[in-house]
């Protein structure tokens, strides 16, 4: 059985009072008996302030939005895959959409990132998705199964088989328009294809679907096949919204 898994992505929000103020609503809120794994992905000034406000828990555990493609060295503004191991991370988001998108983070680098993370035995969550022109077009299953192969799947099925992915159609981030349960679940059936294709000892990587996931879609949206919970943006940043998502995964 996959790991279940609801990770919250606050993005480039929040100041540090507001962020602490969360991390302690969620902790504070976390329900006792639920069954997913819970994962905060802060700003990376607050990474060692969340870890310490939310670290003492059971099934809370920290991303970060980010990591460089390079070990160390002269890369100004960046942060390494091994500082972040350094300070308790355990996760790292890779390959957002609104990476791609505005940081021009193209197959190859991601891939780079994803080899640094395991190096350092983090966990990437690794986002994929289709723009609308392409879902339009009927090219959203090649599209994703070319951005695992060139960003995910090179890695050797022990290491695969402990990473995460992200299904995040670029069409529903941020515009609260969801996916169908339909297109969800069609999405994630195909993923779990291509992972058991890659090595059946890949078959139980985690599924999540991100976009515009909240407390009122999150049940449908963890009914579909194959969902193993979500990667949620603007509903992360509302503790009760998310609580409530957390509460909706069974
Ligand atoms: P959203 O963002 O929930 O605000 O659509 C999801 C994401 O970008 O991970």
């Amino acid at each position: 059985m996959p790991r279940k898994i609801i990770a919250g992505n606050w993005k480039m929000n929040l100041s540090f009072a507001q962020a602490m103020a969360l991390a302690d609503a969620v902790a504070d809120a976390l329900p006792k008996d639920g069954t997913a794994e819970v994962v905060l992905a802060p700003p990376f000034p607050y990474l060692r302030d969340v870890l310490g406000r939310t670290g003492h828990r059971d099934r809370m555990a920290l991303a970060a939005q980010n990591c460089s493609s390079h070990e160390s060295g002269a890369y100004t503004g960046e942060v390494s895959a091994g500082m972040l191991s350094s300070i308790g991370v355990d996760f790292v988001i890779i390959g957002h959409s609104e990476r791609r998108q505005y940081f021009s983070e193209t197959s190859a680098l991601l891939a780079e990132k994803v080899k640094r993370c395991v190096a350092h035995g983090l966990i990437p969550i690794f986002c994929c998705g289709e723009t609308l022109p392409e879902r339009e077009r009927g090219e959203e299953k090649s599209v994703v199964r070319q951005q695992l192969q060139d960003g995910l799947f090179h890695l050797a099925p022990d290491l695969l088989r402990d990473c995460i992915i992200a299904y995040e159609p670029v069409w529903a981030i941020g515009t609260g328009k969801t996916a169908t349960v339909e297109q969800v679940a069609q999405m994630h059936t195909f993923m779990r294809e291509c992972l058991q294709a890659m090595d059946s000892s890949c078959t139980d990587v985690p599924l999540l679907y991100g976009g515009s996931v909240n407390a009122r879609n999150a049940s449908e949206l963890f009914s579909a096949p194959n969902v193993d919970g979500a990667l949620v943006g603007g509903a992360s940043l509302i503790a009760h919204d998310f609580i409530s998502i957390i509460q909706s995964m069974r």
